[in-house]
């Protein structure tokens, strides 16, 4: 009696155990690499969409170096990492913390060189630190323009360059960049931004193609409005901050949506993410496909929003 049961389970149990180790594949592929153990460095980590990646990442077991401009706001995300509950089982790090500026160009090979030391190499570089802009382009003084360009663009280019060899030595390595859907498309009064932005697109394309063969992957994330301090911090013509918080930004993504969409693009090497809702996807299509049309509600737009504090 026990053999006819015993024999006729086995079948059962072996299906159960195959359907079981299928659906784990399953979910590994679709999560993509671990990043358990890896070093990420995270730029602008200190407020924002960094701060909330610098979660993420730390809860997923990274070991973090987080830098910015704030030593004090630094130390004050990891003493908040430290704090958490982590809920899981795997090995936590305390994150180590660069301090330098991206729109200072003699801080940034010396910033490349700390960031090594932390733990002598670098898995994933995400390039997040950047500043907005409002402004009308006839009040703008073109050191406002380039400004902007040293910490949206050369800024990071600069430490992407300086981290790179390593990567490219090892034949290893991660290379992140948060755009914006204003490096797709550029809207009125935002000039500065969106140049910088529409740079960084193009750069990282490149670089894409030429790191191919050293499978170095290179993402490119372009999200809509967050809710961040972005608008708050963003500069004017004149180069004094802007101080308001815009509609759209206030009710733009959940910063940890956001966050988890970074995770999950490192995990599956994606090459390029638009997190947008339907119509800046139409708008992006429009530019490509309708260009005349495109351009005539963004002349619309400009006229609405002469004053472009009011959105
Ligand atoms: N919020 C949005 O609506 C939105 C939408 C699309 C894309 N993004 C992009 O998301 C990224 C993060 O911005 P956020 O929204 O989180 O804004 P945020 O809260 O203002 O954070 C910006 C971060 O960048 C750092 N930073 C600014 N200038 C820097 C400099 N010269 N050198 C080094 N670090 C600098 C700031 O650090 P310190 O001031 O402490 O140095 C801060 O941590 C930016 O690239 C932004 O363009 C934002």
């Amino acid at each position: 009696m026990e053999r006819v049961v015993g024999g006729g389970a086995l079948p059962f149990i072996l299906t159960g155990v195959g359907v079981l180790l299928l659906y784990r594949i399953f979910v590994r592929l679709r999560q993509g690499a671990s990043v358990q153990g890896a070093v990420v460095v995270i730029t602008g980590a200190s407020s924002g969409l960094g701060k909330e990646c610098a979660r993420v990442f730390h809860a997923a077991g990274a070991r973090l170096v987080l830098c910015g401009r704030d030593a004090a706001r630094l130390q004050q995300v990891v003493q908040e990492l430290a704090a958490r509950p982590t809920g899981s089982q795997q090995q936590m790090f305390t994150p180590s913390t660069v301090v330098f500026d991206l729109a200072k160009a003699d801080m940034v090979d010396r910033a490349a060189e700390e960031i090594l030391k932390c733990y002598g190499q670098v898995d994933v570089l995400i390039n997040n630190a950047g500043i907005s802009y409002r402004g009308n382009i006839l009040d703008t003084h073109i050191s406002v323009q380039r400004d902007v360009m040293e910490t949206n663009y050369f800024g990071p280019i600069a430490l992407t360059q300086a981290l790179l060899p390593s990567m490219v030595q090892r034949r290893s390595g991660h290379i992140v960049v948060i755009s914006s859907i204003q490096g797709k498309i550029a809207i009125p009064y935002r000039s500065a931004y969106a140049a910088s932005k529409h740079a960084i697109q193009a750069y990282f394309d490149c670089l894409r193609a030429e790191v191919e063969c050293f499978r170095i992957p290179v993402t490119v994330v372009s999200p809509g409005y967050i809710q961040t301090n972005l608008s708050l911090n963003a500069v004017t013509a004149d180069g004094s901050t802007y101080g308001v918080m815009d509609k759209s930004t206030a009710t733009g993504w959940d910063p940890r949506d956001v966050a988890h969409a970074v995770l999950k693009a490192v995990r599956r090497r994606s090459k390029d993410v638009v997190l947008a809702g339907p119509l800046p996807s139409v708008a992006i299509y429009l530019r490509t496909l309708w260009p005349a049309l495109f351009f005539k509600i963004m002349a619309s737009r400009a006229r609405k929003e002469r004053k472009p504090k009011t959105e």
